[in-house]
């Protein structure tokens, strides 16, 4: 049998090779799409009038580099989430940007008379919204969800031997999202040429049903998609590439192995690289297909390897190692960048979460670009991917509520379709404190969007985040899912786990706990619903809506119930929109709910959360010491850490030795000296090790007046293709090289050279300077600018100035 099979494989591979022609051709639509923000006459034949028409790159937001204006999202609405007894004014919900009406962008085509023989598609990775796509003049499809990947074919359209010119219509309504959706199409287009057989769109499913020490066993599913296979000679190749790049695989079918428009196709591969949160190794499945012979068309799917276990006791395992999910909550915005999708800038935000011991993203609460989905696979992160903030019962009255019954399966199966190969993604959401959680048919649509991702996946456990969780459980909405996830549900996880000792829990958002970077407020005490004339939250990281809590309240809880899988706080970084607690008529535009700020700096929190998750040493202090206001009055001082004790000096005075104890929950997890009398000079944390070592130390002095700038980059050399960032953070320094804490210089931005400035943002949710100007005040002593590459290699120079200030310049380096 073996020999035959030898034999055969011979003979195929005889009967194949000498075949290198370009099976699929694949060109990303990235320059020149003309754009208008307004509603025009679309006509038989759209004709580009460059006059009116601005020439834009996608991915494109229409509405990051525009005002500020707190009419725009000003509305009467009554967020049920938020316990509001009738409509409410709101400002700031979406972003106070221009994000709503229609906009319309068109783009010639790159089809040519040569192409006559092939299929033509379009590949969205997403627009915001309610797009419709025509092809010179005529209608080709819609799609209403923003979030949702989506393609069509144009075969059909096509008009040979002349431009071809592809219309998008999209309008975003008023009242339509609860934060910041972003404008346009804010995500990658692609043009794609097959021959008319092909394999299917998102057509091959990978999984690795069998792993051990010596050998994985790889099934791939692989759908054709074409006219007349049936009676053709097909044949599928897949190759397996191992994280190197060595083939360690391949697997031969011919026409017999071919059934319902599929191949099954299985192989084992010896000595598989695991992937996981360390060791993120990634293997490719190269798929070719042959019809009579001939190459027809080649497509790579990246996959990984790796166990998942979920279990009702003991939590979830990866690879049969325990994991407690660290997770957080992200929306899709990139703060200053706003929706439109860059590659760097989401590597970016995930780098700076993975440093802080985050080993899990919940993609809130809709399906997220691919960009994010390949980086977390290729640093080590395990994601939540979540459909829907809404079902029909919907929150926004122009919002998804009103697509639902139409489109719900169609998003939900694109969404699994696409995302299932990824290695990171290991749960699915059907949907996030969806308002049927306290309606009969709640069991009902639940067990309707279960099934679909069963059906289409069924090694990923379905999920749904519950703020009613009582209602969720007596409706059968709990019991039609896999993982019950809570949201700020801390106090009740005992009392869930023992009333329902079959499910498997999940705190799938919390903490909730709001700052504003660089504030302090006093008295320093836990705070349930802050509000404070100047419009900022307290850093003390002890502020938190009534329905929420603080990191430690969630802590605490983690630590003590095995059975729960893990937490997802709202959020890892800032985003725009839901500017809460300053909903109602205030400046605030952006939310103070991230553990990271807008710009991508660290609040106080990131090291108490990353003093608990990273196994890296942790030593943070804070508050800052200028205090004139507060002189011989009481300012504490907290530590966040992983050392066992520390001890601090206030000008060289011990204060005492602070450890960690469970006397009640912040002890647990912070070293404070609440009893500390504010004199100018420094405070010194010294921590010591269980031998009471002295190991580390942190000095913060009292800064004198503003005097230079500090510029310092992510990276200093950068791509030179159009889209490589470099974030630069910028610093207000006295004399001495110490931070001015409380500095809001203006400072003004000029690049120069092969770069431009993209952006600037200080991470303050209440400034009204709009993030494409070149000044902008600094935000307690900081500020990023963002700069971007140009297509050609060279240098860039930043310089950055203000007042009587000692400016800089930094260079920065772009290589092809
Ligand atoms: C939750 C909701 C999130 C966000 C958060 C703020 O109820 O799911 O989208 O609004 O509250 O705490």
């Amino acid at each position: 049998m073996k020999k035959i099979l030898f034999t055969l494989n011979i003979a195929f591979l005889i009967s194949i090779c000498g075949f290198s022609q370009q099976a699929r051709e694949t060109f990303l639509l990235d320059s020149n799409w003309s754009f208008i923000n307004q509603e025009v006459e679309r006509g038989e034949e759209p004709e580009l009038n460059t006059s009116e028409w601005e020439v834009v790159r996608v991915p494109h937001d229409w509405a990051i580099s525009h005002n500020f204006d707190m009419n725009i999202d000003m509305q009467s609405v009554q967020v049920l989430e938020d316990g509001e007894k009738t409509a409410q004014l709101r400002t700031g919900r979406t972003g106070a940007l221009p994000c709503f009406g229609v906009g319309w962008y068109r783009k010639v085509l790159p089809i040519s008379d040569s192409d006559q023989d092939k299929r033509v598609f379009i590949e969205f990775d997403g627009a915001m919204s309610l797009a419709k796509v025509y092809l010179n003049g005529e209608f080709v499809g819609e799609q209403p969800y923003g979030y949702s990947s989506f393609s069509f074919e144009l075969t059909k359209y096509v008009r040979f031997g002349q431009d071809n010119i592809l219309a998008v219509r999209l309008e975003n309504k008023p009242e339509s999202s609860r934060w910041y959706p972003g404008a346009g199409i804010y995500r990658n287009v692609r043009l794609v040429k097959t021959s008319p057989v092909r394999i299917a769109h998102w057509g091959t499913y990978i999984t690795t049903p069998v792993i051990t020490d010596k050998s994985a066993e790889i099934s791939v599913k692989t759908e054709i998609d074409g006219v007349g296979v049936a009676e053709s000679e097909i044949k599928l190749v897949t190759e397996i590439f191992s994280p190197k790049g060595d083939k360690v695989g391949t697997v031969y079918s011919t026409k017999k192995d071919y059934e319902n428009g599929s191949f099954a196709q299985a192989l084992k591969i010896k000595a598989p690289q695991l992937w996981s949160i360390e060791s993120p190794a990634r293997y490719r499945a190269v798929s070719r297909l042959f019809v009579d012979s001939e190459l027809k068309d080649e497509y790579v799917t990246v996959f990984g390897i790796r166990s998942l276990r979920f279990d009702k006791d003991k939590g979830f395992f990866l690879n049969g190692n325990h994991l407690k999910l660290q997770g957080v909550c992200m929306h899709h915005d990139l703060g200053p960048l706003g929706a439109a999708v860059n590659y760097r800038a989401t590597e970016r935000q995930m780098e700076i979460l993975k440093e802080m011991g985050v080993n899990s993203i919940r993609t809130a609460h809709n399906p997220p670009s691919p960009e994010l989905l390949q980086i977390c696979d290729s640093i080590g992160l395990v994601v939540m991917v979540e459909a829907f903030d809404e079902w029909k019962n919907g929150k926004n009255k122009n919002g998804y509520g009103n697509y639902f019954d139409e489109w719900a399966e169609k998003d939900l199966t694109a969404m699994v379709r696409r995302d299932r190969n990824h290695p990171s993604v290991i749960i699915w959401s059907i949907g996030n404190e969806i308002r049927e959680q306290r309606m009969e048919t709640g069991g009902e649509v639940a067990q309707f969007l279960a099934d679909i991702c069963r059906k289409l996946d069924p090694t990923r456990p379905v999920t749904a985040g519950f703020n009613q969780h009582v209602a969720a459980i007596d409706n059968g909405l709990s019991d039609a899912i896999d993982l019950v996830g809570f949201n700020y549900k801390p106090h009740d996880y005992k009392k869930m786990h023992a009333q329902h000792p079959d499910y498997i829990l999940l705190g799938s958002e919390t903490a909730s706990t709001v700052s504003s970077r660089g504030e302090y407020k006093f008295p320093v005490t836990e705070n349930k619903g802050p509000w404070y004339s100047d419009y900022h939250v307290s850093s003390y990281d002890l502020e938190y809506p009534y329905w929420a809590s603080t990191p430690d309240t969630e802590f605490e809880m983690q630590d003590d119930c095995e059975f729960i899988l893990g937490e997802y706080v709202w959020t890892g970084f800032d985003y725009l929109g839901e500017p809460t607690p300053y909903n109602e008529g205030t400046p605030a535009r952006s939310s103070y709910f991230g553990i990271v700020d807008l710009a991508g700096l660290k609040k106080d929190r990131f090291y108490l959360y990353q003093s608990k998750w990273s196994s890296e040493p942790v030593l943070h202090v804070l508050p800052h010491w200028n205090w004139p206001e507060r002189l011989g009055q009481n300012v504490p001082v907290y530590c966040y850490t992983n050392y066992p004790k520390a001890e601090l000096f206030v000008n060289g005075v011990s204060a005492g030795i602070r450890q960690k104890d469970k006397s009640d929950k912040y002890s647990r997890y912070r070293l404070m000296w609440k009893d500390v009398i504010y004199q100018p000079g420094e405070i010194k944390v010294v921590a010591y090790d269980e031998n009471d070592k002295a190991v580390a130390e942190q000095i913060i002095k009292t800064a004198g007046e503003p005097y230079t700038l500090k510029l310092t980059a992510d990276r200093t050399k950068i791509k030179s293709d159009g889209k490589d960032l470099s974030f630069v953070t910028v610093e207000v320094l006295d004399k001495d090289g110490n931070l001015c804490p409380k500095s809001d210089y203006l400072l003004f931005f000029t690049v120069n050279g092969a770069g431009k400035l993209k952006a600037v943002c200080n991470g303050n949710p209440i400034d009204q300077t709009s993030f494409s100007s070149n000044y902008m005040r600094a935000f307690n002593g900081k500020i990023v600018a963002v700069i971007e590459s140009t297509e050609k290699s060279g240098e860039i120079s930043l310089m950055v100035s203000g007042g009587k200030l000692i400016g800089n310049e930094m260079k920065i380096e772009t290589v092809n």
